[in-house]
């Protein structure tokens, strides 16, 4: 297992030309325990609030959200680190993976550190992050880490007031109260910032990227939040950075009033993967969707090309939709890449860079897009428990691009006109990470094709 790993990594260092090494994050960790204790019967199952808001329900069912504790990948990735975890911090952080995964689980202490039997927690922990837990975030303490408080109520015959966007909601089941808090990206940074529980490293930090971005403009009025991107888009509509963002009139309780817009629940990213394994074809088409219109390609040097000379292509990568680095989050993990092919009229290939080979692996020259975490040693890890530095880190920012330049040579025998082709490709994961983690039942890691860019160039 620890030398198929150690192969992982080293197809993905190869692949890094720089290795530029970050300083060493020497800032003391967090209290991974600072909150109140709270009991499962508290809280309220999701069923019971499909009841009265039957389309919200359908949209979180089938979201990361609803699966973040039953995500086969998460599961074999925690129960894995767990075994290289030895050190007082790395064992620290390893029992922080279940604070953000299972919120209600974590904090009833029902479940503490990966080492448990996960079949064995509640039903109503299991389903992840959930409406009821949602809707009593009612404290921030600071953002990231998990920095709240809930205010629950005390189950399903004296349920919590529900925090939310409205100020005139009425529920004949419920109190309701207008949360500010719950309009803006602060609210998604509580569990959407992420460093490392002993040494602080950033691990995920899309709330700070958003933050430093243009979208977030200080003026409340312009400001584009992570929910008008994430919580507008529903099929056929990704409401991303570079496409309209319409409102959605219609009902958040089945039994109305009509509004001029509500939030839909959906909370697509780009996992094409977990939504499908857990049974939701749609959530999964819907990541392809927003994977779609993320990013646009654009050739800065195309030509002129003459023969028996060595050529140069540049090419632009821009980052026109997302509200964050592309990509973001877990970014030791995702993996996104150009697939470059020059051929000539008769299909001789001059240039590739970006192919997958039959097992899957990107080759090992290609521009990929992610970040290496090291290890005290300054070894390159995967297992962020393990981690505490940066080793290298190559993304492209919200509204800012990156430029990549490729050389190749035309021989004497080529046919003109030059086919030039460049497609920008996402996956979650490597295919042979994914193969470490689900073993035999491992499904094929699905590419998606973000953006595509092709020119046809005549030459002497
Ligand atoms: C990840 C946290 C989260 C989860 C899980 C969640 N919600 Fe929400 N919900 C929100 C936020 C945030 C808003 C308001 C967005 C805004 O104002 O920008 C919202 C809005 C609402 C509203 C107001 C109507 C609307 O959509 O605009 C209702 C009703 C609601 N949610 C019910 C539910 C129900 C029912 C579930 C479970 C099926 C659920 N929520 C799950 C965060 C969540
Ligand atoms: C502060 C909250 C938080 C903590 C603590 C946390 N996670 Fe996560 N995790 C997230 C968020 C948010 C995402 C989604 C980011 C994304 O999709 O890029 C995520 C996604 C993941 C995924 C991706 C799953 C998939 O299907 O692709 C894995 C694997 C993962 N986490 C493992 C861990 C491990 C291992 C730990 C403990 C060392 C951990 N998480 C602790 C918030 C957290
Ligand atoms: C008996 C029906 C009923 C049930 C069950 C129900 N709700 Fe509601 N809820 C309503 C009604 C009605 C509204 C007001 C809708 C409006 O004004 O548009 C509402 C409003 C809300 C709001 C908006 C609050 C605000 O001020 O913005 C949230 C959030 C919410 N419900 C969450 C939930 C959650 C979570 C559950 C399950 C734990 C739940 N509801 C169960 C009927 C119900
Ligand atoms: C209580 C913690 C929590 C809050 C609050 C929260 N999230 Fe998440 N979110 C998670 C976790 C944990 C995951 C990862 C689930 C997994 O991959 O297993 C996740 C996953 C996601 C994904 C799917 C990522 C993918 O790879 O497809 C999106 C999109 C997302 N969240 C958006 C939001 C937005 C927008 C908000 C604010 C409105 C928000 N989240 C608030 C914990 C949270
Ligand atoms: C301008 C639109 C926009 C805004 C604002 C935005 N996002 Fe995204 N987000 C996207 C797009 C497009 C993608 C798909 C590309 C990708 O996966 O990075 C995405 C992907 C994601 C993912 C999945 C990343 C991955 O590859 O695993 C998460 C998690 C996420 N967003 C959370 C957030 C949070 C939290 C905020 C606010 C702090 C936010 N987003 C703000 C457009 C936006």
């Amino acid at each position: 297992m620890k030398k198929l790993l150690f192969a992982i990594l080293m197809t993905v260092i190869s692949v890094s030309f720089v290795c530029a090494e970050t300083d060493k994050a020497g800032k003391a960790g967090h209290d991974i325990f600072d909150f109140k204790k709270v009991n499962v019967d508290q809280f309220i199952e999701p069923d019971i609030c499909e009841g009265c808001h039957s389309d919200i329900y359908e949209q979180w069912k089938g979201s990361m959200h609803s699966n973040a504790y039953t995500d086969p990948i998460w599961r074999a990735a925690t129960k894995l680190f767990l075994k290289d975890a030895k050190k007082e911090g790395e064992l620290l952080e390893m029992k922080a993976c279940v604070k953000c995964h299972t919120p209600l689980g974590f904090r009833s202490g029902s479940i503490t550190s990966p080492a448990e039997d996960y079949d064995k927690l509640d039903a109503l922990s299991a389903e992840g992050i959930f409406c009821n837990w949602c809707h009593n975030i009612s404290e921030v303490k600071h953002l990231g880490n998990a920095g709240y408080e809930v205010a629950p109520g005390g189950g399903e015959d004296d349920p919590s007031t529900m925090l939310g966007p409205f100020k005139d909601a009425e529920s004949p089941y419920h109190p309701t109260k207008y949360s500010e808090l719950h309009t803006r990206s602060e609210f998604c940074a509580l569990c959407h910032n992420v460093s490392h529980s002993a040494n602080n490293l950033p691990i995920e930090q899309t709330y700070n990227e958003w933050k430093d971005s243009p979208y977030n403009t200080g003026d409340p009025t312009t400001t584009v939040n992570c929910q008008d991107c994430h919580m507008r888009q529903r099929p056929g509509i990704p409401s991303t950075g570079k496409t309209e963002r319409p409102d959605n009139p219609g009902l958040a309780c089945d039994s109305g009033p009509e509004r001029k817009h509500i939030w839909t629940h959906y909370f697509v990213g780009g996992n094409s993967v977990v939504t499908k394994l857990l049974g939701s074809d749609l959530h999964a088409k819907m990541a392809v969707e927003r994977l779609q219109h993320a990013a646009d390609l654009e050739f800065i040097k195309c030509g002129p090309f003459k023969k028996e000379t060595l050529s140069h292509i540049k090419i632009k990568v821009i980052n026109s939709g997302a509200g964050h680095y592309l990509p973001t989050g877990l970014t030791e993990v995702r993996q996104m890449w150009l697939d470059i092919i020059i051929t000539d009229a008769k299909g001789n290939v001059l240039l590739s860079s970006g192919a997958l080979d039959d097992k899957g692996n990107i080759d090992r020259k290609a521009v990929v897009f992610h970040t290496i975490l090291g290890n005290e040693k300054g070894e390159p890890v995967i297992n962020v428990a393990l981690a505490d530095r940066i080793l290298y880190d190559h993304r492209v920012p919200p509204k800012g691009f990156q430029v990549e330049g490729y050389s190749f040579y035309i021989p004497e025998s080529a046919v003109s006109p030059l086919k030039v082709k460049a497609i920008l490709k996402y996956r979650s994961a490597s295919q042979a990470l994914t193969n470490t983690l689900l073993g035999k039942n491992a499904p094929e890691m699905p590419v998606v094709d973000m953006a595509v860019v092709e020119e046809t160039v005549e030459f002497e």
